[in-house]
């Protein structure tokens, strides 16, 4: 008796201690496994910037259930790196389908390797499985069970492919920089940018953006300053189950606020992933309301229950919400600032954006309807190139299996009509 009360409150005191990986562990006896990698090196000086995309990158192979990924930069010291020497733009972690024995003759005309992004609904420019920013220390990843997110299926890649995995990482140098913001939000006249990455020229009204600090650029620096060259890295943890029929798969959607495709009566999708927040006018800052409230619609393809969201925005961000066909409230992330300065509080910065995890069952979402994406700015100054979107994990109903009939080998195979059967 004594026993079970101490077993008892022990587990209770694990529980509080460690409620997540305690309840993964509970997963219908599935052990939770966990692992931490490093990207490829990339380096920076004060003002530079790294944009880089990195194809096979380290990650677990096997028919698995994603139950998180964490992610921070570090230097070769595994030191974490704060947000105000090296902004961490974005990161984007994503799978794909690689040829296998690409060197073959007969495999010479096929593509080398063939896109597995998520399940919408900005397909050509955020099919990422996950992706954070300046947030990615303090914001939940965690996929609550007993939901997972299905990788590493045999059956998925197309004859003669196998899966692997991309990262693309954009961080900013901005040690020294004569405008720390301004370099992070890619004003294009602290990059000294009037033509894009591939020599087109900018539009006049484009004044910032990605446009403006792709791999390579450099951002305007104090005179005089002297930073040393920096190799960094980004850690990131994994954590998983192995793929059992108690895992219940999630399906993957990104909304982008930008993307003013359906309220302009267009009918494909244009995610611009970027917008710009103009600063208020006189009017409203005596009346102080310099809010930027940004709202489009877009269409959720295949409905269910929803089980995470969580939103990404910029510095000035202050809360973006999604929101059901009639109106009502999925889910709201808002933004923690820094306070401090080192990593993880850095003052100024977006360093966690909070998340959704309604009971389960409890918000659902059709298919085809049409969601609402609210995104919010500070418009007490200008922002460039800021962003707003909504990440969330659907899991699909249940289509009920059909009823196997009910059939007899004696004295021929024969079986009782289905309508017969479908109510015993
Ligand atoms: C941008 O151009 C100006 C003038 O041409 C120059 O003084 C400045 O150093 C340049 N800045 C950078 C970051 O290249
Ligand atoms: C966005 O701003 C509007 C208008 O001020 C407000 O009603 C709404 O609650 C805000 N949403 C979030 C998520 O902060």
């Amino acid at each position: 008796m004594k026993k079970t009360t101490f077993l008892i409150q022990l587990i209770v005191i694990l529980y509080a201690v460690a409620p997540f990986p305690l309840e993964a562990l509970n997963v219908r006896g599935h052990l939770l496994k966990s692992k931490t990698y490093l990207s490829p090196a990339f380096f920076l000086h004060p003002g530079s910037v790294s944009n880089k995309f990195y194809l096979d990158v380290p990650f677990p192979r096997g028919h698995l259930a994603l139950k998180s990924f964490d992610a921070e930069v570090v230097d070769e010291n595994g030191v974490p790196v704060p947000l105000h020497e090296t902004y961490l733009h974005h990161w984007v972690v994503e799978p794909y389908y690689a040829l296998k024995n690409s060197d073959s003759t007969d495999a010479q005309k096929l593509p080398k390797m063939i896109p597995a992004g998520n399940s919408g609904v900005c397909k050509t420019t955020l099919s990422q499985y996950y992706g954070l920013g300046s947030e990615t220390r303090h914001t939940a990843t965690w996929v609550p069970d007993p939901y997972g997110i299905e990788i590493g299926n045999p059956e998925m890649p197309p004859e003669g492919y196998e899966e692997k995995w991309m990262i693309n990482v954009h961080a900013i140098d901005t040690r020294g920089a004569t405008d720390k913001l301004g370099c992070t939000e890619c004003k294009c006249d602290l990059y000294n940018m009037t033509i894009d990455e591939f020599g087109g020229k900018l539009p006049k009204d484009y004044i910032g953006g990605l446009y403006c600090c792709y791999d390579q650029t450099q951002c305007q620096v104090r005179e005089g300053f002297n930073g040393e060259l920096r190799k960094l890295f980004l850690r990131y943890t994994v954590t998983w189950l192995d793929w059992s029929d108690a895992v219940v798969p999630v399906k993957i959607y990104i909304f982008d606020v930008s993307d003013t495709a359906l309220p302009d009566g267009k009918s494909k999708p244009a995610c611009r992933v970027e917008y710009q927040v103009e600063e208020c006018s006189p009017e409203n800052r005596i009346r102080n309301e310099c809010i930027d409230v940004k709202v489009t619609k877009q269409v959720l393809p295949r409905g269910g229950d929803i089980v995470y969201g969580a939103a990404h925005q910029h510095s000035g961000g202050i809360g973006a919400s999604l929101h059901g066909q009639d109106g009502h409230l999925l889910c709201a992330s808002l933004p923690t600032y820094g306070t401090g300065e080192e990593a993880g509080n850095e003052a100024g910065y977006i360093v966690g954006m909070s998340t959704c995890y309604p009971k389960p069952g409890s918000v659902k979402v059709s298919d085809g309807e049409v969601l609402t994406i609210v995104s919010n700015y500070s418009s007490d100054r200008q922002h460039t190139g800021v962003m707003g979107l909504f990440y969330i994990l659907v899991a699909e109903h249940e289509h009920p299996a059909p009823k196997p009939a009910l059939c007899f080998s004696f004295p021929a195979p024969w079986c009782l009509p289905t309508w017969l059967t479908s109510n015993l």
